[in-house]
């Protein structure tokens, strides 16, 4: 009842629902800025909205109604007294460039899901899930843009790295599997910076391998392919001596099998290196650290959702380091060393087998 209700509280809490819209609203302002090419223009100097419109070619109503909101939002600074726009630079790096720092493009996350909406409800009253399938080509499109900077910028550098002696195994030349390649531009930067070794990806989207073999191509890489294959279906011949995922055993059917397959396509030596997101698999840990709420909220809209759709595990985007060694252990690695990856929502899980 009313009376019963502490007030304060209940107005910080109205006032927090009303920050998750406003945070909602202000995506899709993102996305319209980095679609668009505005944050590009804004970045090029101080303006009025007809000069910020103009550099970028756009409708002047539109851009001052869409700076107005990001002003207000603390993405722009706004000088009254000239009413011009200035994105500061601190902001700028993380909306414009090529640096791994670009954040822009995830933005097309939300509205990607959103439109899935409908469907995800449907589950929730019925069971069930919704496939890849009716994920693609956005999905495809989004991972691409989300992941594409950060693997440019961090991959050779900050990722590798993370396995004493992996850069200098490359360059003498092994073979590597990526599982779950998606577009391939990991594959595709690996193949090129270590032309000895010979790479494969992997992946169940035939739009996303299509894009992988076109800039396997464009990038004359004759040392990279790329195959439509289920990796629960890795055989164990020929053998890998590196195998990577990046960000693609959560959202598996069977993500059990595809770990086994992992560990008994490895030869000797060789190295599993799994990408996901850093979590722990207990909720009460997760509570109160910035992107969990993100990682529940993505497992519903989509990585949760397509596992159950094939009557899969559904572990969720969350599933987290306990269950993650546990699994890993099952799946036949002896040793698991978790380490951070570079930037704060991954992990890296270097898993070797003992003597077998
Ligand atoms: C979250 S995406 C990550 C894609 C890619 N690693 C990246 O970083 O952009 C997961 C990928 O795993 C693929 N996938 C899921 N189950 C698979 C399976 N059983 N075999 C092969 N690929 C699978 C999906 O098609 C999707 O491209």
């Amino acid at each position: 009842m009313e009376h019963e209700l502490d007030k304060q509280r209940t107005q910080e809490f109205a006032r927090k629902l009303f920050g998750f819209y406003t945070s909602g609203v202000l995506t899709l302002m993102v996305d319209i800025g980095h679609t668009t090419g505005l944050f590009e223009a804004a970045a090029k100097g101080r303006g009025g909205s007809q000069e910020i419109a103009a550099r970028a070619g756009l409708d002047e109503r539109y851009v001052r109604e869409w700076l107005c909101a990001l002003a207000a939002g603390g993405v722009f600074e706004y000088d009254a007294a000239s009413r011009t726009f200035s994105l500061p630079p601190e902001h700028a790096v993380c909306l414009t460039g090529t640096s791994s720092r670009n954040l822009a493009a995830s933005s097309q996350g939300l509205p990607m899901l959103a439109a899935r909406l409908p469907r995800i409800v449907e589950c929730f009253r019925n069971g069930g899930g919704v496939p890849y399938s009716e994920y693609r080509p956005d999905f495809t499109e989004f991972m691409d843009a989300s992941w594409r900077l950060l693997y440019d910028g961090l991959l050779i550098k900050g990722f590798l790295p993370a396995v004493k002696g992996l850069p200098e195994r490359l360059e003498k030349g092994i073979r590597v599997a990526d599982l779950g390649c998606g577009t391939g531009h990991a594959i595709n930067l690996m193949a090129r910076h270590y032309p000895n070794s010979a790479f494969v990806g992997y992946d169940l989207g035939d739009d996303a391998i299509v894009r992988a073999r076109a800039e396997a191509r464009e990038m004359g890489l004759p040392n990279a392919r790329f195959e439509v294959f289920d990796v629960t279906r890795l055989p164990a011949e020929p053998k890998f001596d590196l195998i990577t995922s990046f960000d693609a055993i959560h959202d598996q059917r069977d993500p059990a099998t595809v770990l086994r397959r992992a560990a008994g396509a490895l030869g000797p030596d060789g190295v599993y290196l799994m990408i996901e997101p850093k979590a722990s698999s207990n909720l009460e840990d997760n509570i109160g650290k910035p992107f969990t709420p993100y990682m529940y909220g993505v497992s519903v809209l989509h990585c949760m959702t397509v596992s159950l759709a094939e009557g899969g595990a559904g572990l969720g985007t969350a599933w987290g380091v306990e269950t993650a060694r546990r699994m890993l252990g099952e799946a036949g690695f002896t040793s698991v060393e978790v380490v951070d990856a570079p930037g704060p929502q991954n992990s890296i899980y270097v898993c070797r087998l003992g003597a077998r």
